[in-house]
């Protein structure tokens, strides 16, 4: 018998379900009898001890399904070794419940904070696979994660539409994509979406190349331009300022996000109208992409079979197009950034693309 806990930390993302699926077909066809604790809301439900007990049938007719059926929360890392508001150590909680349930492993599935958190865990002791979930693609010791696929094909979908009606007003439209430190998904739904302008955390911009690019455009005759920015996107002129200096600046900051700022100071240099769309929150939704059932399914099945073996202690990501086991040290606290020098940055350049650098 295999007792397994499974949660859900996070922000959400396609395929969750889907992997889940795949941890728990792959080890009830081995043969093995299992007993699943899903834990509700993520971590917080294995520190409240808040857990619903789970069948086979539970996980049918869920690999088209988006969210999580766990539900989901942030439980921010830097906080867990603090007491509760009522006192209480979160930590030992987590272990408490984990050896009351005489669980032999905890199945995780998230992004970074969620393996700091899943790390911590396993340097308490605990039994602890992850599997790597987030639209960023963002986590580290993986060539890519779970939900990635289906989030660029919304992003995707949102620059299409923008460019049907920007073709018709000869209009500049921004379209801001998710992602606070790094640029995969908006470079990635920039690229497919054909953007003529893509700005990434990892390539600060300089407003004046902004500018000049959708100029040339225009002197070009495009009747319209469309960018694609991601929410973190940051200036050369921001990017030199210290810590402290940024946040005051944003203490002040008059703009909803940073689209908003870019959109300004275009029309203010051109005298063109510039309209911002944030699809937000739709490119965690829905239903996942075919790439992500598969590729989701396939992480859960080989986590199963890690769990059959009594491995644990790792992430089961993607290298070089191989599933492997990434011990969870090599990728607690280090986040996957996109390398400006990368083929793909030099491929999109060649293309006529401006990062505004
Ligand atoms: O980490 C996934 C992500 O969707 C980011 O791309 C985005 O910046 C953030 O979460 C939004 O977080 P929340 O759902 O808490 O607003």
């Amino acid at each position: 018998m295999k007792r397994i806990g499974m949660l859900t930390s996070g922000g959400d993302c396609q395929a969750l379900n889907a992997a889940m699926r795949g941890v728990v077909k792959s080890i009830i066809n081995s043969g093995q009898e299992v007993e699943i604790y899903g834990f509700l809301n993520g971590y917080r439900g294995l520190i409240y001890s808040d857990f619903k007990m789970l069948t086979g049938k539970d996980f049918s007719g869920i690999l088209t399904v988006g969210g999580t059926i766990l539900g989901s929360s942030r439980t921010p890392f830097k906080t867990i070794k603090d007491p509760d508001e009522n006192g209480l150590d979160k930590v030992e909680a987590m272990k408490q419940n984990y050896y009351k349930l005489k669980l032999d492993v905890l199945v995780i599935l998230g992004g970074n904070g969620t393996h700091k958190t899943a790390n911590l865990l396993r340097e308490e002791g605990l039994n602890v696979i992850t599997l790597p979930k987030t639209i960023d693609n963002d986590l580290f010791g993986t060539d890519m994660t779970f939900g990635f696929q289906s989030a660029v094909d919304i992003a995707t979908t949102a620059i299409d539409c923008i460019h049907t009606t920007a073709a018709s007003h000869g209009r500049i439209f921004i379209v801001e994509v998710m992602g606070h430190k790094v640029g995969y998904l908006t470079l990635n739904a920039g690229m497919a979406g054909g953007a003529d302008i893509i700005l990434i955390p990892e390539i600060p911009y300089d407003i004046d190349k902004v500018i000049e690019a959708v100029k040339h455009r225009e002197s070009n005759g495009s009747r319209f331009t469309i960018l694609a920015v991601a929410e973190g996107a940051i200036s050369k002129k921001d990017a030199k300022l210290s810590k402290k200096e940024y946040k005051e600046k944003m203490a002040n900051y008059k703009y909803p996000s940073v689209s908003y700022e870019i959109a300004d100071l275009i029309w203010k240099a051109t005298g063109q109208e510039v309209r911002v769309t944030v699809p937000g929150h739709t490119q965690r939704g829905g239903s996942p992409c075919p790439y992500d059932r598969v590729f989701a399914s396939r992480l859960g099945a080989e986590a199963g079979k890690l769990i059959l073996e009594d491995e644990y202690g790792f992430m089961v990501g993607y290298r070089n197009r191989e599933i492997v086991k990434v011990p969870l040290e090599d990728v607690a606290g280090k986040l996957k950034m996109l390398d400006p020098d990368s083929a793909i940055i030099k491929e999109a350049k060649m293309l006529g693309i401006s990062f505004g650098d």
